[in-house]
């Protein structure tokens, strides 16, 4: 985990999907470097801009002003080729020529597998920032993103839940968050959904039936139910579909969000959070730390190794999926 050698070029880089808040992030990178005298280069489009040398000089103007903006001005891609050890091995090798002695990765838990194989492979310094919508890193409370992703959210399923009261709908909303139903959870407690369908508890179709029809029998006349990617009854689509089977006279509608989801101005919490763990990742960087992701746990830096970041996951609280379900009552 310890580096001897004073980091005298830092790069930055974002990887996956982006999130609202990477370019405050990569301003507090850039920023911390130049105030420490370290040179800041960002690299375009994650890992496979490692790969094509697609590296720029970054100024402290160079980050002005995005600091309210969603997306990431280095732009991030999916780069299958990095699970390649060739591959990797030459992105080290541009690096080194370039005159990079160290990199922060700001992306999800797929960015720092390929992250703790640079420095494991090829003895490269690299600290990560939790970028990603999901929540679903262990070692951090709460991710880049997420605060700006479930306000989106939830400010689109307020408006859903007009209609809904208008026309006696049920609608079945689909929300991202891949194998994780953080996004979900949260948007559902806050909405007032009737129900949540989330990957990390088993939903029995039949038995969400017979609570939205004992719903309605309570004068209930329209309901929102927030499907969860990754849900294990399918896609909104499908849930409402079998719902459908069992309760035919129930009118139905589906939305999915999407994409919506990731972009848009980042909440002011989620620029904070993206300055503090960029701030820290350079001076990190600096201090010989490599491996290592940072993060915030209950208020504190943590610094946790890639390994364990990635092998471990953010558990969802059995005691917030009750709430949700009693407030729904
Ligand atoms: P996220 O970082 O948001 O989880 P991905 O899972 O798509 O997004 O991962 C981003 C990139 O990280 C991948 O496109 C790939 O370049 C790299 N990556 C993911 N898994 C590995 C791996 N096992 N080995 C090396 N690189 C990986
Ligand atoms: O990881 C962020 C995320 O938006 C997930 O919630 C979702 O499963 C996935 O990315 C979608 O990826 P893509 O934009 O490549 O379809």
């Amino acid at each position: 985990m310890e580096q001897k050698s004073k980091i005298k070029r830092v790069a930055v880089l974002t990887s996956g999907g982006d999130s609202p808040g990477m370019n405050a992030a990569i301003r507090a990178v850039v920023r911390t470097a130049i105030y420490n005298n370290v040179e800041a280069v960002g690299v375009v489009r994650g890992y496979d801009g490692l790969i094509k040398r697609q590296f720029m000089g970054m100024q402290s103007h160079s980050v002005s002003k995005i600091i309210s903006l969603g997306g990431t001005m280095l732009k991030s891609s999916r780069c299958p080729e990095f699970k390649e050890k060739s591959v990797r091995e030459l992105a080290v090798s541009n690096m080194r020529e370039a005159g990079i002695d160290g990199l922060v990765v700001i992306g999800g838990d797929g960015s720092f597998r390929g992250a703790d194989l640079l420095c494991k492979e090829f003895d490269f310094p690299v600290v990560g920032v939790p970028g990603t919508i999901d929540n679903d890193i262990y070692g951090t409370d709460y991710t880049i993103g997420f605060d700006t992703a479930i306000n989106t959210a939830v400010s689109a399923i307020d408006k859903i839940r007009d209609t809904a009261d208008s026309h006696n709908l049920v609608f079945f909303i689909e929300v991202m968050g891949r194998h994780s139903g953080f996004i979900g959870l949260y948007t559902a407690i806050g909405t007032g959904a009737e129900a949540t369908l989330i990957p990390e508890y088993d939903t029995d179709i039949t038995h969400l039936c017979s609570y939205l029809d004992r719903e309605r029998r309570k004068n209930k006349t329209s309901g929102i139910i927030i499907v969860a990617e990754g849900e294990k009854n399918g896609t909104a689509e499908e849930v409402a579909k079998k719902v459908k089977e069992i309760l035919p006279d129930y009118d139905t509608r589906v939305t999915t969000l999407g994409h919506i989801q990731r972009g848009g101005s980042p909440t002011c919490r989620d620029r904070v959070l993206a300055s503090v763990l960029g701030n820290r990742a350079v001076e990190a960087l600096i201090k010989g730390m490599s491996g290592v992701m940072v993060g915030m746990v209950n208020n504190e830096i943590a610094y946790t190794p890639f390994e364990e970041a990635c092998s471990k996951h953010n558990e969802i609280s059995d005691l917030w999926f009750e709430i949700s379900r009693i407030l729904s009552l």
